[in-house]
């Protein structure tokens, strides 16, 4: 007799392979794969933490009530049209499991943040990419793959693994090109990286509007990305649906404990965002003079071009940076193989970047 079988789609799903975290033994590991902060938690979230965890033998409040309630307060927001989830990945995919089915799209770029297709799949629903013009989503283009069957539009900005983001006209015109029944996901897991002028995370759009949701992550800046939290905010109907269908204790309470006391700590996000706007530019710059092709990013990583000669593919790259100790990102499965993603990590880290690949490209 055959075993259980899964729904069908699901064994069509290519799963997600996280940053490889080693290197050959006796070099010291830098791990730039992930996009984690070199500056860690703020050690007040780490107290916090520590502290929640004399209580592991309750459950966590069930709706993430008291870190709804901080973040609202942090960025003036209603706490009722809020939800938390483990990462912003099961948000990502409360989103899909909540509108999407079989006979449903889900649009996103070409070069999108993989998630989106894995949840819209896991979901039943069909990914359906649009190209982009210089690594950079496209609003006519995404407008053009737009169906009577579309459901969500998904937009990472700033994009992972590209680093490019769209400025908030573009944001809003692409808006503006939907149908009403059609939810944007604006994924802002970056957002407070972004120097930029004319950006806008979304909270905005949200503010104006009944098909938006942002999401947003302590994963990245705030260095909890161990704890797993991400938080959405949108339109009551939306954080309707997907309370009913998310677990009943999504996040734990130490989780929430360390992301309020992190939300709080304002001076170590911009002292993480100051390490960034520092080694961000001054990696593009030393990665540039190097002959690379360094796509302009406003996150805290960066896509880094290789040549297709052999001798000096991202492959060969990737494996003499490994044997230094210096673990970046292959982004093959974004249809990327001649480039590498690069997380800004501490001075040491970037500086050794930089030298390694002088010697490995011979220049
Ligand atoms: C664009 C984007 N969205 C969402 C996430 C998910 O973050 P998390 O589930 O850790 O909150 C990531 C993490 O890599 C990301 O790059």
């Amino acid at each position: 007799m055959n075993g259980p079988v899964p729904r069908q789609g699901v064994l069509s799903i290519d799963a997600y392979v996280p940053g490889k975290s080693t290197a050959p033994a006796g070099v010291k590991v830098w791990k730039l794969s992930s996009n984690e902060t070199p500056l860690g938690p703020s050690p007040k979230a780490k107290a916090a933490y520590i502290e929640a965890g004399n209580k592991l033998e309750l459950y966590p409040e069930g709706s993430s009530t008291a870190l709804r309630t901080a973040i609202a307060a942090r960025y003036g927001l209603d706490p009722a049209r809020m939800i938390c989830g483990a990462g912003s990945d099961e948000l990502l995919s409360l989103l899909a499991y909540a509108y999407l089915g079989p006979g449903h799209e889900a649009v996103y770029s070409e070069h999108g943040f993989l998630v989106y297709k894995i949840a819209t799949m896991a979901a039943g629903g069909t990914p359906v990419t649009a190209p982009e013009t210089d690594h950079t989503a496209d609003v006519d283009a995404l407008l053009a793959k737009v169906t009577a069957r579309t459901k969500l539009v998904f937009l990472a900005n700033p994009n992972n693994p590209t680093g490019t983001y769209l400025p908030f006209d573009e944001v809003k015109r692409l808006h503006a090109g939907l149908r009403p029944d059609i939810l944007l996901v604006l994924d802002a897991a970056y957002a407070e990286y972004v120097r930029a002028n004319d950006y806008e995370s979304g909270l905005e759009l949200v503010a104006t509007s009944a098909n938006v949701v942002m999401c947003r992550t302590f994963s990245k800046i705030y260095g909890l990305a161990n704890l797993r939290l991400g938080w959405m905010v949108g339109p009551p109907a939306v954080i309707d649906a997907l309370n009913r269908i998310r677990g009943p204790f999504n996040v734990s309470g130490p989780a929430m404990a360390a992301g309020i006391a992190a939300i709080q700590d304002e001076a170590h996000v911009m002292a993480a965002v100051a390490h960034n706007d520092k080694w961000l530019a001054w990696l593009t710059q030393e990665l540039t003079a190097l002959g690379l092709t360094v796509t302009p990013s406003v996150g805290n990583f960066l896509m880094v071009g290789f040549s297709t000669e052999p001798g000096k593919t991202a492959r060969e790259a990737d494996a003499f940076l490994t044997g230094r100790g210096l673990v970046l990102r292959r982004i093959d499965a974004y249809g990327l193989p001649n480039a590498l993603r690069l997380t800004v990590g501490p001075e040491e880290a970037n500086r050794l970047v930089v030298t390694v690949l002088k010697e490995f490209l011979n220049v």
